[in-house]
């Protein structure tokens, strides 16, 4: 069943349960190497999915949960390899939304959860997102409303010496920083990514996207183009099919929440092409520049 979280809508299936943890792969058509994050809705769950919690992690768990930040630790024997894609560690989050946390606690167990879109595509941040790309998969979807933070959860590997970012999200770096000290930021994905979330193709649209890094747009060239920027125009652009901004003022935070609904309606609006303008990368800036330029590279094969 699909259900809301703060960051975007998740496809849920019992952690314990291989065969409905198949489900979820079934349905969103994803590659077997994918490991899929585990919800809990209290700190006290931790022990039945990791073998050992680090004082990073205490830190991190005190300061961030509920909350956007999901910890890979090292698993525990309970947790089926099918969650893990045969990996020695899970990756685990507490969400920060009461839905989500009911669905948990009425389940009485752990949640595995990725994002509720086909492998590759957009992720839903509405209801109305996921019925849009899973109607006829899915048996229940939970509507929640829109999702407050609007991009994925920052994924945080905590097995290596130094604690290392395998994708920006809706935890700033920075704030992360502030209670562990440095972070090692991953960098290019292995054959076998440790984390799909670094494939390079990876949340796009239909539509070809572009992203450009100035104040001035480009030409729409006689093309039927989209522009989304990250503030309200002070005149509307001339020539273009449709125009988005993320934020009346170009706040990131604002501006992550709103990303991927308008990148929906911006890959329904039968466009040849969508100028992206390129945001500063700082604070929910990296999150959004990371699904930019996956975006950028086009639709994964076969999604
Ligand atoms: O905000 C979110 O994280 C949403 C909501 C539903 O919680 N979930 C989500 O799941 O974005 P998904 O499956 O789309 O992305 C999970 C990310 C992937 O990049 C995956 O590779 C990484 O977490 N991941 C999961 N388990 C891992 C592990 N054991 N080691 C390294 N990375 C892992
Ligand atoms: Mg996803």
């Amino acid at each position: 069943m699909a259900f809301p979280t703060e960051t975007v809508y998740g496809l849920g299936a019992d952690a314990f349960n291989p065969i409905a943890v198949a489900r979820i792969f079934e349905v969103k058509n994803r590659p077997e190497f994918d490991p899929i994050i585990v919800h809990i809705a209290d700190p006290a769950q931790l022990p039945d999915l990791v073998r050992e919690i680090p004082d990073t992690a205490r830190r991190l768990i005190e300061k961030f949960w509920p909350g956007p930040l999901t910890l890979v630790l090292p698993k525990t024997a309970r947790v089926p390899d099918i969650v893990t894609a045969g990996l020695p560690t899970v990756a685990v989050r507490m969400p920060a939304h009461p839905v989500a946390l009911a669905l948990i606690r009425a389940a009485g167990r752990p949640v595995a959860a990725p994002s509720a879109n086909p492998f590759g595509y957009l992720s839903p941040t509405t209801a109305e997102h996921v019925l849009a790309q899973l109607d006829g998969k899915v048996d229940l979807i939970l509507d929640g409303g829109p999702c407050p933070v609007g991009v994925e959860s920052t994924v945080l590997d905590l097995t290596a010496g130094v604690p290392t970012l395998l994708r920006p999200g809706g935890l700033a770096l920075e704030e992360i920083e502030q209670v562990v000290g440095p972070v090692r930021v991953a960098t290019a994905p292995s054959d076998r990514p440790k984390s799909p979330g670094q494939l390079e193709r990876h949340y796009s649209p239909r539509t070809p996207l572009v992203v450009f890094p100035d104040r001035n747009h480009p030409d729409p060239a006689g093309r039927r183009a989209g522009l989304l920027l990250l503030a309200r125009p002070s005149q509307r652009p001339a020539g273009f099919a449709a125009v988005e901004w993320l934020s009346e003022a170009g706040d990131l935070r604002e501006a992550a929440a709103n990303l991927f609904a308008a990148l929906h309606r911006l890959d329904r609006a039968d466009l040849d092409i969508i100028y992206a303008q390129a945001v500063p990368e700082v604070g929910l800036g990296r999150a959004i520049m990371d699904r930019l330029r996956k975006a950028a590279a086009g639709p994964v094969d076969g999604s």
